[in-house]
């Protein structure tokens, strides 16, 4: 597959970084119009309180109303398993096409099963506007923005690229950060590797936008990197680590790893585009599958 980078349009980033789980979202504008999409929205829960709330959602809202904008495509890089998504009610305020992979049908299926969903839940990724395919574009305004398949997190997981600036999803992590696991239903270190190869093999300038940041040993926060940092210095993949190397350790270490924290509201949500299920009387309701995850 070879993939329409262009490295001569640079799309305004805004970053806004969520505390409760370490998720960043974007803001991506068009350097030459006043379109914008958003990647990775996050829904704010307390899973404690079953209270959902939509602070962090209503600051992206609020800064593409004050700068005027308008909304193309609002992205999930992949069905996130630690924060959900706020992509139905930004749609709602602000329009825009809610966008993920393709591959969202095998995540629908194994999720699917693992809650007990019945009949009336579709594994057809029919809850999106689009499916992108490995290598499909995309426009936010004059700006063309491509998907790339890169699986191996999750089976459906798609890292986007907008000009000189790339969204990595779960894939790649800071240099010093490493990568995501693996272990999730549907993951695969090997796969990982080589999805990450992928993205390395963009330009060496190309701008990386991390979907999540833990600050390791005790950094600020930080979610911006290119791929000659990457490729030099990333802890999992960079220098001379190999594709052996990688699976080994990602398989050893994904094995010590606990579930996140809010893994069963977030795949319950997320599998439906970021709806909330509703009960008999189509009241909003989330299960706990007791010991299938
Ligand atoms: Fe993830």
């Amino acid at each position: 597959m070879s993939y329409p980078v262009d490295m001569t349009v640079t799309p305004e980033v805004s970053a806004h970084f969520d505390e409760d789980t370490n998720t960043i979202s974007y803001i991506v504008k068009d350097p030459s119009s006043n379109h914008c999409a958003i990647v990775d929205s996050v829904m704010d829960i307390d899973y404690a309180a079953g209270r959902i709330t939509y602070d962090h959602a209503d600051a992206l809202i609020a800064e593409i109303q004050s700068r005027g904008l308008t909304l193309d495509w609002i992205i999930e890089t992949h069905v996130h398993a630690d924060h959900l998504s706020a992509a139905p009610y930004i749609q709602a305020k602000l329009g825009g096409k809610i966008g993920v992979g393709e591959k969202i049908m095998i995540v629908q299926d194994t999720f699917g099963k693992v809650f007990n969903e019945g009949t009336e839940f579709q594994r057809d990724g029919s809850q999106f506007d689009a499916l992108f395919k490995d290598g499909d574009t995309y426009q936010v305004g004059n700006m063309q923005g491509f998907a790339m398949y890169t699986p191996g997190h999750t089976p459906a997981c798609m890292v986007h690229v907008m000009g000189n600036a790339t969204f990595t999803g779960d894939t790649l992590f800071m240099p010093d950060g490493g990568s995501a696991r693996a272990d999730f239903p549907g993951g695969d270190a090997a796969q990982l590797y080589d999805s990450i190869q992928k993205v390395l093999a963009l330009p060496d300038e190309m701008r990386l936008f991390m979907c999540h940041d833990y600050g390791p040993n005790g950094r600020d926060i930080q979610w911006e990197t290119t791929v000659a940092e990457e490729k030099a210095h990333n802890i999992h993949v960079g220098g001379d680590k190999t594709r052996e190397d990688f699976i080994k350790f990602r398989t050893e270490r994904d094995a010590t790893l606990a579930m996140p924290r809010l893994i069963i509201p977030s795949l319950q949500v997320n599998m439906r585009a970021g709806e909330v299920p509703t009960d008999a009387d189509g009241n909003p309701m989330l299960k706990v599958p007791v010991n299938k995850l």
